[in-house]
């Protein structure tokens, strides 16, 4: 049998163990002290239950930072794991990961060595790609982090508060470091751009800066703050489902989850905020909203926020397929009656529906003579800008609601009606 031990803020709050059975059996328990804030999953409360399993998959929330695709390859070479399961991959990437929990073989000795860097260097990286690989190698083994795109988690060396007088530094998982891949020339740029587009829609967004070359994406980290852990979890964790099950949903699912998980007093905001994102990523074309794509931050049961928006690109630049998951039935680019109906799904009126998709569609028009100066500024980004710059004039004519008719404004005084002087009778 093989053990990880599950750490909250360096203690241990419980074990993942692996049975060593055909398929390989997995069950967590929870340390006999356990409390209620010591939940590893929203889905997994302790007092509810102290053993989750056995299984044959990974509890959701344990795979839920593991990598994706070729980045999975490359880290099971670079961990020389290379066919080995779940679990010896997570005992690889474990001790630095997206969220609260960590994963050790040996909780006496929990801290992942790291190099941090200075927080001024990344505000002026010119040549990102070889930035990337100059720290590559260093960081990629702890960075337990999911997606398919190469990236790893960097640690910022900090000044600490009032350093005056005890000098002193913090090291801080602050940052997200996300590099272009030559299969999708621009991709990087184009998330930056859609997120400025998000940004302009004043919906929550992922604070994203590129380098020089713009082949760089550097995203500050939502799950930390003032360099304190926030538990995060994915929609695909909350749902109960592994990452290879990202896709099998409905949007309207998606909202209900959200109403089960956030707490009151932001519940609609957050609903209205999805309805907001929904809108944008069908004018900026983006297929790839899947379930990992959207989480919650959360630091108790009674506090659990929608996660600022991330990872919104135009796939459609680069190959132009519908979304998966479908919206009122619809796996299509949804037509305006379909985000009208899903608006009124989202329970808001439909004067509401209407304000909501004209900001969204004033929002990413203007930001696109920011995509043109970038078609301007990174030569081979030019051909992407320029598709970018088509679809999203398009999808704005397709999805602008059209300015009612102007009634007839009423009458300021009714008109009385003509009385007929008759003459009486006997004249
Ligand atoms: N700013 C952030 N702060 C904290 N966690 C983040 C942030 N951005 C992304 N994440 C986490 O990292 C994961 C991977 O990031 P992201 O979705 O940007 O990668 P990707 O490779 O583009 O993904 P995909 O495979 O969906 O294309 C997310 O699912 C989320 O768990
Ligand atoms: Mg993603």
């Amino acid at each position: 049998m093989r053990t990880l031990y599950i750490l909250k803020q360096d203690r241990v709050v419980g074990e993942l163990r692996a049975e060593d059975t055909q398929p390989s059996q997995y069950t967590f328990v929870y340390s006999a002290k356990a409390s209620e804030a010591d939940f590893v999953s929203l889905t997994m409360p302790p007092l509810l239950q102290s053993v989750w399993g056995p299984r044959t998959k990974l509890h959701p929330i344990f795979d839920m930072n593991l990598p994706e695709g070729e980045r999975r390859l490359y880290l099971e070479r670079a961990a020389r794991v290379a066919g080995a399961d779940d679990f010896t991959l997570l005992q690889a990437v474990g001790a630095r990961q997206i969220g609260l929990l960590r994963f050790v073989t040996d909780p006496a000795n929990p801290r992942a060595k790291v190099t941090p860097l200075n927080p001024q260097r990344l505000q002026n990286i010119e040549r990102g790609l070889e930035f990337f690989e100059s720290v590559f190698k260093d960081l990629a083994l702890g960075s337990g982090i999911s997606g398919v795109q190469p990236k790893i988690l960097a640690a910022t060396e900090q000044l600490l508060n009032g350093a005056t007088t005890t000098p002193g530094t913090l090291i801080t998982d602050s940052h997200i470091l996300k590099r272009d891949r030559d299969a999708y020339n621009g991709m990087v740029i184009s998330e930056y751009l859609c997120t400025q587009a998000l940004k302009r829609a004043n919906l929550p967004v992922v604070h994203a800066s590129l380098s020089e070359d713009g082949k760089l994406l550097i995203l500050e980290r939502f799950d930390r703050r003032d360099g304190v852990a926030l538990h995060f979890e994915e929609f695909c964790s909350l749902m109960g489902k592994s990452s290879l099950d990202k896709y099998d949903t409905t949007y309207e699912r998606l909202v209900q989850s959200v109403q089960a998980f956030v707490e009151p007093e932001t519940r609609q905001r957050a609903v209205t905020n999805l309805f907001r994102a929904l809108v944008a990523y069908r004018l900026i074309g983006n297929a790839d909203a899947h379930l990992k794509n959207f989480g919650v931050l959360c630091t108790s049961f009674d506090d659990i926020r929608l996660a600022p928006f991330y990872d919104a690109v135009c796939t459609r630049a680069f190959e132009d397929v519908p979304p998966t998951i479908t919206l009122q039935g619809k796996a299509s680019w949804w037509p305006h009656e379909v985000l009208v109906r899903f608006g009124r799904y989202c329970g808001l009126s439909t004067g509401d529906v209407d304000a909501h998709i004209n900001t969204v569609c004033d929002a990413v028009e203007a930001t696109l003579p920011q995509v043109d100066a970038a078609g301007g500024g990174y030569p081979d980004f030019a051909p992407v800008a320029e598709r970018m710059r088509v679809l999203w004039v398009h999808a704005l004519e397709e999805i602008r609601t059209k300015r009612r008719k102007p009634q007839r404004p009423a009458l300021k005084y009714p008109r009385r009606r003509r009385r007929l002087r008759t003459l009486g009778p006997g004249s």
